[in-house]
């Protein structure tokens, strides 16, 4: 069965669209000169007065390396947003990007108060995006003691 769908970027709320557009322009800002794999994502708070952007960030050395995904995490953070509806990551012009596994564990790390977020990758043409939810891939997160279970 599906966990996902591939829907018309010009389908989707103003909202949406609009976090798709941010992580198109701060992917123009990854530093990544060594995979020259530049990816952009952008968080919409729970509140939904917010939006957080952010770009990989490589390094040399390449295990320090920074995805979209956690550079946009790190600043909401420090402004005190802890919470997220909406994440939308964007990056290759082809293929859809999917958040890698460290990523996906430090977003349920921040998932909203239903416990779950949405999830919309989209490329830089804004042509077809794929839409589904955290829950969807990343089924069976690993929580801490001091957390609910998504399943409970
Ligand atoms: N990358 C992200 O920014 N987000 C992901 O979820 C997957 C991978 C970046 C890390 C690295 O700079 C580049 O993509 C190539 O792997």
């Amino acid at each position: 069965m599906a966990n996902y769908e591939i829907v018309d970027f010009n389908s989707l709320s103003e909202t949406v669209q609009n976090l798709l557009k941010r992580a198109t322009e701060v992917r123009e800002r990854a530093y990544c000169p060594y995979s020259n794999f530049k990816v952009g994502c952008a968080l919409l708070t729970e509140d939904g007065n917010k939006v957080y952007t952010g770009c990989n960030i490589e390094n040399s050395t390449l295990s320090p390396t920074l995805c979209a995904e956690r550079t946009a995490i790190g600043k909401s953070v420090c402004d005190g947003y802890v919470k997220f509806k909406i994440v939308a990551v964007v990056a290759h012009q082809e293929n859809f990007t999917a958040p890698c596994g460290v990523c996906r564990q430090t977003l349920s790390e921040f998932r909203g108060s239903d416990g779950d977020m949405e999830v919309y990758l989209g490329k830089p043409s804004h042509d077809k995006v794929l839409r589904t939810k955290l829950s969807n891939i990343l089924p069976l997160a690993y929580v801490s003691y001091k957390k609910d279970s998504i399943l409970s």
